[in-house]
């Protein structure tokens, strides 16, 4: 969306003249600006961008949200504390079984009894798989927290059949030798799933079964036909990009997967990890700034695959793996105990600016999932006999619990710092939603190290109505970290703060993410 810059001296007379010094920190002199129009809509948000997923990856599932026989876990062997952790969360929609580990899953193996399932060599990860937990324990949990189940289908070593009785089975309801199978094994009437991906990270030479654009579109497409006619209310996924590396031509792979799917799926499915290997601050803080690139990017390939289709035709943004993930990261590292990323305030921040930048695309990024959701590169962390939320926990509880409706285009002036790799970025990194029951949402991540920022929010065309309640993440230092001892990251709850006439002027503290709530009539 386009932010229409203010001339200097528009921005100068709005410059707070004594600027409130918070303790232990100094502020910036100069305020941000941000107009708020609640005409300038950007689009519904959905409520599946605040999405997480699940893989059979080291302790996510098993020792994370599955551990049967602790006395943690109920009769099914979900863990107690991890099901209130998560639904606390608010989680919107559940990606499942991997990840590189659906490339080279058969959905066949984790049906029937327990214990008649067989334990089969898993390459990606490079471990042994039980196969106890599967379709009805997936479809069990999700029911449990009420999220909506997101399938990805192995279109690594997979075949087209396979992935239409996958839909079979969980979604029709006719008489046949699979839904048969479906009834023997206890669930009489399909669950009727809607989302359904079709493979996972395609364009990677790391996935089994990686394929050139044009061969993945071609074979998605008969995978896509069957699963379709299986059942047509279903929509479908396909697999964008991953591999942003050096020389890989990643806009490419989009146009031409899209090409062969345009007509037949409703999400590209987009990733990306981002991390701080080299212990820049700002930089890292950054990093949203190629995200929101590529959103605009992968918009306009995607405008142009539909640019003959019948105007009702829509494809969205699934943003459907996303997070900081780079210091468990050994290729080598491979067995049960992996990707076990412990979080601090820094990545709690880009978490932040990660979920304003998919607010700020509502229009377009219709689901994203955080990447994963316990144990592995995940906001929940568990031991046999507990768990603590790690600090990126934090932000995404928030914008779950309260970020919803129309997202606002807002008019940001906010002082910048220089990214070596992206140009000018804006302290304040912001995002609005505004609720049709009048809940105005103010997202903000100060940027800033050192210092707090003002902010002078002006409205448009309604008026304030009360107080705004203030949701604070912050800790004592970027580096601090959360563990089963102490939390350092939190949510805490300031004091309101009372608007004046159409203005409502508020000091975000250095490193933090602040949420305002309020109302407008
Ligand atoms: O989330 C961890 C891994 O990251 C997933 O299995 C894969 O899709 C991605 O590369």
């Amino acid at each position: 969306m386009q932010k229409h810059a203010l001339s200097r001296r528009e921005f100068s007379a709005l410059a707070l003249a004594a600027p409130v010094l918070l303790k232990g920190s100094q502020v910036s002199s100069q305020a941000a600006r941000i107009s708020i129009d609640p005409n300038r809509v950007i689009g519904q948000i959905d409520p599946q961008i605040y999405g997480n997923f699940l893989e059979h990856l080291g302790r996510c599932i098993e020792g994370g949200v599955f551990d049967e026989g602790s006395s943690l876990s109920d009769a099914e062997g979900f863990r107690r504390d991890v099901l209130k952790a998560v639904e606390d969360l608010h989680v919107s929609i559940l990606r499942w079984p991997g990840g590189n580990f659906s490339s080279n899953y058969n959905w066949m193996d984790g049906i029937g009894p327990r214990d008649s399932r067989p334990r089969r060599l898993e390459m990606a990860w490079g471990t042994i798989e039980s196969n106890r937990f599967g379709t009805h324990e997936f479809l069990d949990y999700t029911s449990k927290i009420g999220a909506e189940p997101y399938i990805c289908a192995n279109l690594g070593t997979g075949t087209w059949d396979e992935a239409q009785q996958w839909v079979e089975y969980v979604n029709f309801d006719g008489d046949t030798a699979t839904t048969r199978l479906r009834k023997k094994n206890g669930r009489d009437k399909p669950w009727k799933v809607t989302y359904w991906g079709l493979g996972n990270e395609m364009d990677g030479p790391w996935q089994m079964g990686h394929r050139t654009a044009d061969d993945y579109g071609k074979f998605a497409l008969e995978a896509a036909k069957l699963m379709h006619w299986t059942d047509p209310s279903i929509k479908l996924v396909a697999s964008g990009s991953s591999n942003y590396s050096s020389g890989v031509d990643w806009v490419g792979w989009n146009r031409t997967v899209l090409s062969y799917l345009k007509e037949h799926v409703d999400y590209l499915s987009l990733h990306l990890y981002v991390g701080n290997p080299e212990n820049d601050y700002y930089e890292f803080q950054a990093s949203t700034v190629g995200l929101a690139n590529r959103i605009k990017i992968t918009e306009g390939v995607i405008r142009n695959a539909l640019w003959d289709a019948p105007r009702d035709k829509k494809i969205y943004i699934a943003w459907d793996e996303w997070n900081v993930w780079y210091r468990a990261r050994n290729d080598s590292e491979r067995g049960r105990r992996i990707l076990e990323e412990r979080y601090n305030l820094e990545d709690a921040l880009v978490i932040s600016s990660f979920l304003n930048t998919f607010v700020n695309h509502a229009h377009i990024v219709k689901i994203a999932n955080m990447a994963q959701l316990v144990n592995v590169i995940a906001p929940i962390f568990t031991s046999k006999t507990g768990l603590f939320l790690q600090t990126i926990y934090y932000p995404l509880q928030l914008f779950a619990s309260n970020s919803h409706g129309r997202a606002l285009e807002l008019v940001v002036e906010s002082p910048t710092y220089n990214s070596k790799r992206l140009g000018p970025v804006p302290y304040l990194d912001v995002s609005a939603a505004y609720n049709d029951d009048g809940t105005l949402i103010l997202n903000v991540t100060n940027r800033h190290r050192e210092q707090s920022q003002d902010a002078v929010f002006e409205l448009k065309s309604k008026h304030f109505n009360g107080d705004f309640q203030v949701f604070e993440v912050n800790g004592p230092d970027i580096k601090s970290e959360n563990s089963f001892e102490s939390t350092l990251v939190k949510t805490t709850t300031q004091k309101p703060i009372a608007p004046n006439g159409a203005t409502l002027k508020c000091s975000f503290p250095a490193h933090s993410f602040t949420m305002l709530k309020g109302r407008l009539r």
